[in-house]
């Protein structure tokens, strides 16, 4: 698996075309998903191994990715703190008994996190002998500190952090206290998933472009460049951070150790490359809601990209952000089959090229 197309290109290796993979690629937009969730809650679904590995699988199956992301969610460190996490239809995610105190803070319980997240371990081992038959790497992942913390601050998903920035202002001693308990279990977990065999990780940082340059620094990406160099990391295998806000954070994040900055859509990629160098690879940033528009539209958006990026190797064609609910199957298997099919050698003609 370490001569796979997702992790050379994470190493900045890749001399083929570009691996794809795609954020949200199991979920609700497929009928193989829905058929099982008809019968389980989601939160079912993540605490029965057997099943998210079977999850996992199903894009793999039905589109054939270049990478399979672990079926989880961001918040399982959260709850495995004790908080207590549900998931409302059409609200998303809900902490009943928010978290924006000292007091609070010190309710939450940090030990045998292992333990606790043993279903997901169990999951990656299940998955890996399923993977290697199609010669397709696990990407396992975690939520960034800041996002994961938002969540437990705000109770639910939130536009606007308001409750979080008033914290972070009036009380960042508590925010950091929160931070650095994620942190710590986010490490913890992290380690777990490189035990138990993913061949990479992704860090999913959700809310930090609401933050300004330096609160990102102190409160979000800090935290992130603390975690990959807790890592017990001896086959070295990449890292990418995910970011909302990427398109303005890159310099910081190519300075967390990271191996791979996933970039939201509103970055030009080719500018990013210039100005960072080769070292770091690049992972994105197709707008998802390209996803709605018509294939003559979507085919050629995705050639720019892969027109763009041409020849580096260190390149990873993903969304800029997740795939949505409503989104066609038929356009997702027409993205991965554009990527798939595009040669390096061939020269593309992309219609109404922009200067
Ligand atoms: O990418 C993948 O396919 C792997 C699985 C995955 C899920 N969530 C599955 C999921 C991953 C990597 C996540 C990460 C995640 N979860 C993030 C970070 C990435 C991002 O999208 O910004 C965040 C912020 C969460 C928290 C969360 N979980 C939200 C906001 C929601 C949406 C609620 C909704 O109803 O849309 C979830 C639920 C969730 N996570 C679903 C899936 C497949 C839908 C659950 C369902 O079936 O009802």
């Amino acid at each position: 698996m370490n001569d796979t197309l997702y992790v050379n290109a994470a190493l900045c290796r890749n001399t083929q075309r570009p691996p794809i993979w795609m954020m949200r690629q199991a979920g609700r937009y497929m009928k193989e998903y829905r058929a099982i969730r008809e019968r389980y809650s989601f939160l079912e679904m993540l605490r029965l191994p057997e099943l998210a590995a079977e999850i996992t699988l199903q894009p793999i199956d039905a589109f054939g990715m270049d990478a399979a992301i672990l079926f989880s969610d961001i918040l399982v460190t959260a709850e495995a703190l004790g908080a207590s996490l549900s998931f409302t239809e059409g609200k998303g995610p809900v902490f009943s008994q928010p978290i924006r105190s000292g007091q609070a803070l010190a309710l939450l319980n940090g030990t045998d996190i292992e333990l606790k997240l043993s279903h997901i371990f169990e999951e990656i081992r299940l998955l890996l002998p399923e993977l290697e038959k199609r010669q397709v790497p696990l990407i396992g992942f975690a939520g960034a500190p800041f996002t994961v913390a938002s969540y437990l601050i705000e109770g639910q998903s939130s536009s606007s952090l308001k409750i979080v920035k008033q914290l972070l202002y009036s009380d960042p001693a508590f925010v950091h206290g929160l931070l650095e308990l994620l942190a710590n279990v986010t490490v913890r977990y992290l380690n777990g998933q490189i035990r138990a065999g993913v061949h990479a990780l992704q860090i999913f940082d959700t809310w930090a472009g609401l933050l300004s340059w330096e609160d990102a620094r102190v409160f979000s990406v800090n935290y992130i460049a603390d975690i990959i160099s807790r890592l017990d990391n001896p086959a070295n295998i990449p890292v990418t951070v995910f970011c909302k806000g990427s398109s303005a954070f890159y310099p910081m994040l190519a300075g967390t150790g990271a191996q791979v900055i996933g970039l939201e859509w509103q970055a030009d990629l080719k500018r990013v490359r210039e100005e960072i160098g080769p070292a770091v690879a690049l992972q994105g940033n197709l707008d998802p809601y390209l996803l709605y528009a018509p294939d003559e539209v979507l085919r050629d958006r995705v050639n720019r990209i892969l027109s763009d990026m041409a020849g580096d190797s260190g390149f990873i064609f993903n969304l800029g952000h997740g795939i949505m609910p409503d989104m066609s199957p038929e356009k997702v298997r027409l993205v991965v089959e554009t990527v798939q099919s595009f040669s390096v050698n061939s020269s593309l003609s992309v219609s109404n090229r922009m200067p």
